[in-house]
């Protein structure tokens, strides 16, 4: 497929990776990019070869935010009446796990994509912050929320309320990303194409079940998520992959998962 905004390819048979390439604008999020993005993710999804994808932008920059020229002159009645960005959440309900390859800005809208996929890994370069408040207004992509309950409140508010930018090493020590990975360039991709191929060489059943009973420990309450993990989990028994995972350790062998 021929996109405008974004480039697709597959560095591994089983690995997808998206890039982000608006270069000039530093990837700033416009809505046709975000539709191309929703597209590309959604054909992943549905393409059984894949078994996660990998996300990033350039060198400089992973997104510097939503499009700030596109929305400067939006009024209320315009942006409540279209929905203004809502679709921006379509990629939360892809079933693969997507890993965001974090190199240098992650602002506004970018940090809120980052936190929208499924693991992130930063090159030291990585820079995360809401600066929403600079332009007069408050993170719209989810970052207030998924910020609280991954940092906390107080560094959330600091955030949020200074428009400070947080280095790769900050995010990793406030737990908002898994790790910052090596120096080189192009290094973060490199390790999470790696990321990603360990996943698809797994069951792709129980990874996505693994994926949905993680995500529902941020919509549900505790005894509603143990409950729903454990009724997964007994129901993942009646899956070809368990049969096999678990033979193959009695029988000292590597599995040979069939995705059934
Ligand atoms: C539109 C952007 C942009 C953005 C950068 N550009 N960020 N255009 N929207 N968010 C454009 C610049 O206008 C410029 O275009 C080109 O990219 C290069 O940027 P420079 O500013 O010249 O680069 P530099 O001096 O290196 O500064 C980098 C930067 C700065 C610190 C990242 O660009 C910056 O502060 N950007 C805005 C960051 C921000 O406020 N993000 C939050 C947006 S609001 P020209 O044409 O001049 O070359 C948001 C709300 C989300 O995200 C809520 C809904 C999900």
């Amino acid at each position: 497929t021929n996109y405008t905004y974004i480039i697709a390819s597959r560095p591994e048979p089983a690995v997808a990776l998206i890039t982000l390439n608006r270069p000039k604008a530093l990837n700033a999020l416009c809505s046709p990019l975000f539709v191309e993005l929703n597209q590309a993710l959604k054909d992943l999804d549905n393409d059984a070869s894949v078994g996660a994808v990998v996300l990033t932008g350039s060198e400089k920059a992973f997104a510097a935010g939503a499009d700030i020229k596109e929305m400067k002159d939006k009024e209320f009645a315009d942006a409540y009446k279209n929905r203004f960005l809502e679709d921006w959440a379509d990629m939360t309900k892809i079933r693969k796990p997507i890993i965001a390859a974090v190199s240098g800005y992650a602002l506004g809208g970018g940090c809120e994509l980052a936190l929208m996929c499924d693991i992130i890994l930063a090159s030291p370069t990585a820079k995360f912050g809401q600066p929403e408040i600079n332009l007069g207004t408050i993170p719209g992509g989810g970052g207030s929320q998924r910020l609280a309950q991954l940092i906390g409140k107080s560094r959330a508010m600091e955030m949020v309320l200074t428009g400070r930018m947080i280095t790769a090493t900050e995010a990793a020590n406030w737990g908002m990303i898994s790790r910052v990975v090596g120096e080189g360039e192009g290094e973060v991709v490199k390790e999470a194409i790696a990321m990603a191929s360990e996943i698809s060489s797994k069951g792709q059943i129980a990874v996505q079940a693994g994926k949905e009973v993680v995500n529902a420990a941020y919509e549900l309450t505790l005894a509603e998520g143990l409950r729903f993990e454990r009724r997964l989990f007994q129901g993942l028994f009646a899956t070809n992959d368990q049969k096999e995972g678990m033979g193959a350790f009695a029988e000292k062998r590597k599995p040979k998962f069939t995705h059934t």
